[in-house]
């Protein structure tokens, strides 16, 4: 949510602030600025996306600066305009902010009643002017930054710059994330690691209410109590080309095609002697202490959940429950000693899913991470963290993240089951040596299907509302398949257990409302195949999604039917998630939609 990026040192900062913008304009795109540091500070925003700014800038004088600060918005408090976007500045500074300011109000009163005015409508403002107003007394940066950080309530991660200080850049922050990376070039500072992946091998990820002071030379970071402190470096494992769209029209098409290689690189270093083995106490020495699960995300993490609970209810019979982390953190839960929280997070800096970990930290639960981002908070603030291995994720829609979040999920319900005496050890190693091999060839054969996929695509555009309906585990990936095609083509979808329509929302259905059928678990196919011609009989035209054992049966009553590659049954619904990312792609290109920067999301929501 929202992009920052600075840089101090021996190059021109405008290219790199630039560069590292469109990395990360995936995190917020209606509106951009920069401030780069020439005579003054000179600062240039625009509304719109990016290369609106680009566009701008490359319009006026070329702008000569060492260094500067860079933001790329995703509005809450003020509509996106350029007077709302951000660097914001005061008398003395210029700051860009990502994160959520609660008390801005009374910092807006405290500080017009020390005569400071305030042109936009963003919470931000209040930011920059008590930062001022420390400063101002203080004439120390960093001990500015420190007493602004008491003051505000919320999340906040700030870049600053002071006017007469050339050389240096000043960040704090809380709940919002921020990595610095020093190189032998200068000094980096990023919400996000593709911004700064052209630039650095290894980053450190700023400690929460630690001031960062970056100089062309280096970077030191203080705590409030005026102590130095050098916090851990992680290293950057993903490659440049990891962040590019690589020939590619739209990164949601390249992470659809990334996904058998995902799978593998996630699933393979986890197998020893064939079974699976996380090198995680709680799921490899004291895994018979787990009474029961919790798993927690949201979007497309709290959907791979659903997944998972499926799975390791089936194989291990432990009680599942699937909770959306927004819910989970203002509930009431009852968890037990026993209880293993699961967060899953692509990100690991998503608000609501740290604030559920928070919370089920404090009650005491054993808290395990499922994460794509090395080092992010979750992954630090979690008791047990299995990282997936699907590399960088830039679409806002996620996709390869969620084939391998489920990936890990029937891991780790194979194991459970394992250990559990519910599959033998032979079995265990069969069903592992599946996942890594079968699968991913079904996949790949999955994605040869695209030119037929698209061609029902250009189908389904044509209609504004339509249904989801599967059984079991369909019905989870029915979920997933609903959401991709709503976030990006803007059609409305609900996704319904297909025995549950005729309770209501069968009404909905007539001529102009398709039903897109996912059937791959034979043991309900005659239940689902009665719910199929229930809607056909209503003037639904059907699209079946199923498996080749499926075909036969569904055939009679399905417009069009999608045959999926074979494959074992129990991973059926993966292969068939990667049809419904196919279409929903399709779809939304055959809509005109702006695929990969769909309106009002963002990719990482580290705000409430
Ligand atoms: C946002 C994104 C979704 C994502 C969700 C959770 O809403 O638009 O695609 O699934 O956040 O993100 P996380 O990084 O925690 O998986």
């Amino acid at each position: 949510m929202c992009g920052i990026i600075g840089y101090t040192g021996t190059k021109q900062a405008v290219p790199v602030l630039i560069s590292g913008l469109s990395a990360l304009e995936y995190r917020g795109y209606d509106s951009a600025g920069i401030s780069v540091y020439e005579e003054g500070i000179i600062t240039i925003k625009t509304e719109g996306r990016l290369k609106n700014l680009t566009n701008r800038i490359k319009a006026g004088r070329k702008i000569k600066g060492h260094t500067g600060i860079g933001h790329t918005r995703w509005a809450t408090h003020g509509e996106p305009s350029e007077r709302n976007a951000h660097p914001h500045l005061s008398s003395r500074l210029s700051l860009v902010h990502n994160g959520i300011i609660e008390n801005y109000q009374e910092l807006e009163q405290m500080l017009s009643s020390e005569g400071y005015r305030f042109r936009s409508e963003t919470d931000t403002e209040a930011a920059a002017h008590l930062i001022d107003y420390f400063y101002k007394q203080s004439k120390d940066p960093v001990a500015a930054l420190h007493a602004a950080a008491r003051a505000i309530r919320g999340s906040f991660a700030f870049a600053v710059m002071f006017k007469g200080d050339r050389e240096n850049l000043y960040a704090v922050r809380s709940g919002s994330p921020l990595i610095c990376a020093d190189t032998p070039n200068g000094s980096y500072l990023a919400s996000d690691i593709p911004a700064i992946l052209p630039f650095a091998k290894e980053y450190y990820q700023l400690p929460e209410n630690v001031v960062a002071v970056l100089s062309p030379k280096g970077i030191n970071f203080f705590t409030a109590d005026g102590a130095e402190i050098i916090p851990e470096k992680s290293q950057i494992t993903w490659s440049v080309e990891a962040a590019k769209k690589c020939g590619y029209n739209h990164f949601m098409l390249k992470e659809i095609n990334e996904q058998a290689e995902a799978l593998r690189n996630t699933v393979l270093p986890r197998l020893r002697d064939g079974v699976p083995y996380f090198d995680c106490d709680i799921l490899d020495r004291n895994i018979e202490e787990i009474g029961e699960i919790k798993i927690i995300g949201c979007g497309t993490a709290m959907h791979a959940g659903l997944v998972g609970k499926n799975v390791i209810e089936r194989f291990a019979r432990i009680p599942v429950s699937v909770e959306i982390a927004s819910e989970f953190r203002y509930g009431n839960p009852i968890l037990r000693k026993d209880t293993l929280v699961i967060l899953i997070s692509q990100s690991g800096e998503t608000a609501d899913t740290i604030a559920a970990l928070e919370l089920a930290k404090s009650a005491g639960a054993k808290t395990l991470a499922i994460v794509n981002v090395l080092g992010s908070t979750i992954s630090r603030l979690a008791d047990y963290v299995i990282y997936t291995w699907a590399g960088p994720e830039i679409s806002v829609a996620s996709t390869k993240a969620y084939t391998v979040q489920c990936a890990v999920l029937y891991q780790i319900a194979f194991k459970l089951a394992l250990v559990r005496h519910q599959i033998s050890e032979g079995q265990c190693r069969d069903l592992c040596e599946r996942q890594a091999n079968s699968l991913p060839a079904a996949i790949d054969a999955a994605l040869k299907m695209s030119g037929r996929i698209k061609r029902l695509s250009e189908k389904i555009a044509e209609y504004e509302n339509l249904f989801f309906i599967g059984r079991g585990i369909d019905a989870e990936i029915c979920k997933e398949g609903s959401l991709k095609l709503k976030e990006i083509s803007y059609i409305h979808s609900e996704s319904y257990p297909a025995g549950e329509l005729k309770h209501g929302t069968i009404s909905l259905i007539d001529a102009n409302v398709p039903v897109i059928a996912v059937i791959t678990v034979s043991q309900v196919l005659d239940k689902t195949i009665s719910n199929v011609r229930e809607v056909k009989s209503r003037g639904a035209t059907v699209f079946s999604v199923c498996t080749k054992a499926a075909a036969e049966a569904v055939e009679p009553m399905s417009d069009y039917t999608l045959v999926l590659p074979e494959t074992d049954e129990i991973f059926a619904p993966v292969v068939a998630i990667i049809a419904l990312q196919i279409l929903a792609y399709y779809t939304a290109v055959a809509r005109n939609c702006d695929v990969d920067k769909p309106r009002n999301l963002a990719k990482s929501v580290t705000v409430e």
